[in-house]
């Protein structure tokens, strides 16, 4: 693997490999001594053009953990202040020679660009409404963790489907693993012809009973140059998940951060169902994995087969 752009881009049987050495991570994760030396000497840049918490802090302390250096750059603040173009930029930071560059940008398509740029390894933590594969990667570790295996599982995408980078890698990671998806939301929320990426439609949560998993999106706001509800209310009246629409049995996600009281009720959120707190846990290690996979499991060993989503930990050196 080159650079981390797009789900799209991956197979089953390369997913189940980032998935396997997360494992292997997440065995480190509980030694006394939590940092190997597989990236010492190699440097690793953090870009970030737009508002993060969980994938820059998890990437961050990924490059740490593997004893890679780390130059971490928030655009406010830094040249692009000044009007520096994302081109100077990356020219500018690719002088310290780095191995990879995390970027976050609100432009669909800035990842790709610099990886045409660029010669370190290049992994998109999401592109304006385009793509978010780290995001996508982790929510399927989560998963695979707690159901073994998400062949024929019915996982519903819930909410504001058209703003959501989100929605579009993990819509692609959960089929690409055997799982199927239906996306509901307000017809104004929902991407005309999204059915031709093989989900189902839903403008109601009628049959959310349905669901084996209630993967729940943000109303984003930020990205609303309209309306696209009548308000705030009327959309958590009909679409908010809370403990009443919420089965027992049902796993809930979401990517975060949550509005509290919009998509999600706080109970919803506190809930025994809710995995919200172990897709973070999970961010670390696999973005671990992501890093590994990209700077140092070059020839080191075959892909597995495409196999039965069972989780196959990889054995990982001594600490650094
Ligand atoms: N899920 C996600 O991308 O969160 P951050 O915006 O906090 O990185």
């Amino acid at each position: 693997m080159r650079h981390l752009l797009t789900i799209e881009q991956l197979s089953r049987a390369e997913i189940e490999a980032i998935l396997d050495r997360a494992e292997s991570f997440a065995e480190v994760g509980r030694r006394d001594i939590k940092k190997v030396p597989i990236l010492r000497g190699r440097t690793v840049v953090s870009l970030f053009y737009e508002a993060s918490t969980r994938t820059s802090s998890s990437f961050e302390l990924a490059a740490k953990r593997l004893s890679a250096d780390l130059v971490s750059v928030r655009a406010a603040g830094s040249s692009v202040d000044k009007g520096e173009s994302l081109k100077d930029t990356v020219a500018t930071l690719s002088a310290y020679d780095p191995a990879a560059i995390v970027i976050r940008h609100p432009h669909a398509g800035a990842a790709q660009l610099v990886a045409e740029w660029a010669e370190a390894a290049v992994v998109n933590a999401g592109d304006g409404k385009h793509e978010h594969p780290s995001q996508a990667l982790l929510d399927v570790f989560t998963l695979r963790r707690r159901l073994d295996s998400l062949e024929g599982k019915q996982i519903w995408i819930v909410g504001d489907v058209l703003h959501s980078r989100v929605a579009r890698s993990n819509l692609s990671a959960f089929r690409a693993m055997g799982a199927e998806v239906t996306v509901c939301g307000p017809p104004t929320l929902i991407p005309r012809g999204i059915e031709a990426l093989g989900c189902k439609v839903a403008h109601s949560l009628e049959r959310l009973g349905e669901a084996d998993v209630v993967y729940v999106l943000r109303l984003q706001r930020e990205r609303m140059k309209e309306s696209f509800v009548p308000s705030i209310r009327e959309y958590a009246v009909h679409f908010q998940i809370d403990s009443r629409r919420l089965g027992p049995r049902q796993l809930l996600m979401h990517p975060g951060p949550v509005n509290r009281g919009v998509e999600l009720s706080g109970e919803a959120i506190d809930s025994p169902q809710s995995l919200i707190a172990e897709q973070v846990a999970s961010g670390l290690v696999v973005r671990m994995a992501i890093l590994y996979e990209l700077l140092a499991a070059s020839g080191e060993r075959p892909a597995p087969a495409a196999g039965d989503g069972a989780a196959r930990p990889i054995p990982i050196g001594q600490p650094a």
